[in-house]
């Protein structure tokens, strides 16, 4: 079986190279001529651990290659995945435009049966819409199915959640093509659900909207915690233990960013909003996730005096660490309260850059953590790479103006830094 991904952005290009790993024949298809030459050459058009090695497996075992050309890949492939981008639009709702352009493109040249599987992030009801998309498109009555197959990867760990995901969802009203599907991934030991396409379409957004809920109960309870002199991380150890809660996903922090936990919330409330139904504590997650940096903020500033004048090194901008993506980042908030409040803000991560047009001589990215900490009067740790677990902060600290260290993630060890003659705080722990 010959399998076509439409879209090669990250969800495209991990789901290619998963296919490929389990053994089958895959092509990548984007109409992005430049970013099918990179991977035609081996290079990845983001930063993703692990999966640069596989691209460069597979375009020698020749299970991949990579067109922008609709007519033969369609033709060529019977099973089509969708990984097209589902962007928000202004009003929260996910933008279907390209989703629609690829359904429409099928259509028109599909010669023989084709399997679509949509593993996009689609709002409920976008199965039966793309049967009527290729249907329209159609020149003559070919059969197809669609079925609704949804991804579940974090970045960072792409790899290992395609290899090992915790469940397989199917949303199929055909048994053929559930077969079909099923035997593509055959060599995965993941339970499989198969259900219907709606219900397929909404486990995919309740499941992020959950865990963006866990994370957002904990930073708020974090905010009680610094009042009561207690640390959340303890809490978040003896609650986690209940095997009804579990302990991921109980980590509180500055928030959570990426491409996937703010537009998918988005995406659910505008799909609830239009049947009529509100749903609340969605709505207090996203304010919750919105104000809790500026809420920590609050206080560092208070231990520091002020961020007036005042000359700030910010550690990690990306959403989170492995990954080069700073959408939605908390730490580009944190960077502009900074500015706002007129401090010079020197900013390092290990991959990720700040895009040029934000660069002044009052924000400015360094190469090494020493260059950005010198002369500095505080600390901001805004994403927990490994590297800045492992640095020796009793060395660095003699770089500093003032020793300040303000832990947005809760990830280094206070006490510690603290005997180190740090000042250090973190999220939801004792003032002292
Ligand atoms: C998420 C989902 O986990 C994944 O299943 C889906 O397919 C895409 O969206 P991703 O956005 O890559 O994945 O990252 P994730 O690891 O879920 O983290 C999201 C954000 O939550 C990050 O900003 C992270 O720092 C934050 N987070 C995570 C916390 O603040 N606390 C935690 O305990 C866990």
């Amino acid at each position: 079986m010959n399998i076509l991904i439409m879209g090669m952005g990250y969800v495209g290009v991990t789901t290619a190279l998963l296919l490929a790993e389990l053994g089958w024949y895959v092509t990548g298809l984007d109409p992005n001529e430049s970013k099918i030459r990179m991977l035609s050459h081996g290079t990845l058009p983001f930063y993703e651990p692990g999966l640069d090695e596989l691209l460069r497996k597979h375009l020698a075992t020749r299970r991949i290659t990579f067109t922008s050309e609709s007519d033969t890949a369609v033709y060529d492939n019977e099973i089509i995945f969708l990984c097209v981008g589902t962007p928000s639009g202004n009003d929260g709702s996910a933008d279907l435009q390209f989703i629609k352009e690829a359904a429409e493109s099928i259509g028109m040249r599909m010669q023989g049966y084709k399997l679509i599987v949509i593993k996009s992030t689609v709002p409920v009801g976008t199965n039966e819409q793309v049967v009527q998309w290729i249907t329209q498109a159609q020149t003559s009555a070919i059969p197809f199915d669609v079925i609704s197959n949804p991804e579940f990867l974090r970045e960072g760990s792409a790899l290992q959640d395609a290899l090992e995901p915790d469940r397989i969802i199917i949303g199929s009203e055909n048994d053929q093509a559930t077969v079909l599907i099923q035997t593509l991934y055959k060599k995965l030991s993941s339970p499989v659900v198969v259900t219907k396409p709606k219900t397929a379409e909404l486990i995919k957004y309740a499941a992020n909207a959950f865990l963006a809920t866990k994370i957002s109960y904990m930073n708020e309870l974090a905010r009680l915690c610094t009042k009561m002199g207690v640390n959340i991380a303890d809490v978040a150890v003896g609650v986690g233990m209940d095997h009804r809660i579990g302990p991921h996903f109980l980590r509180a922090g500055i928030g959570y960013g990426g491409s996937c936990f703010p537009k998918d919330i988005h995406a659910l409330r505008f799909a609830a909003r239009e049947h009529d139904v509100d749903l609340t504590i969605l709505e207090k997650v996203v304010q919750v996730n919105k104000t809790q940096a500026v809420y920590f903020m609050d206080i560092w500033e208070q231990l520091l005096g002020s961020f007036t004048g005042k000359t700030i090194a910010v550690l990690g901008i990306s959403f989170k660490p492995d990954t080069d993506d700073i959408r939605e980042a908390p730490a580009i908030g944190i960077i502009t309260k900074l500015l706002e409040n007129s401090a010079v803000v020197k900013v390092h991560d290990p991959i990720a850059k700040l895009p040029i047009h934000m660069l002044s001589e009052q924000l400015q990215q360094f190469e090494s953590v020493e260059e950005t900490m010198q002369d500095c009067d505080a600390v901001i740790l805004c994403s927990e790479w490994k590297q800045y677990i492992a640095m020796d902060w009793g060395q660095l600290r003699s770089r500093l103006r003032q020793p300040y260290l303000f832990d947005g993630r809760n990830m280094l060890d206070g006490a510690k830094l603290t005997s180190q003659g740090y000042h250090y705080s973190g999220i939801g722990m004792s003032m002292g």
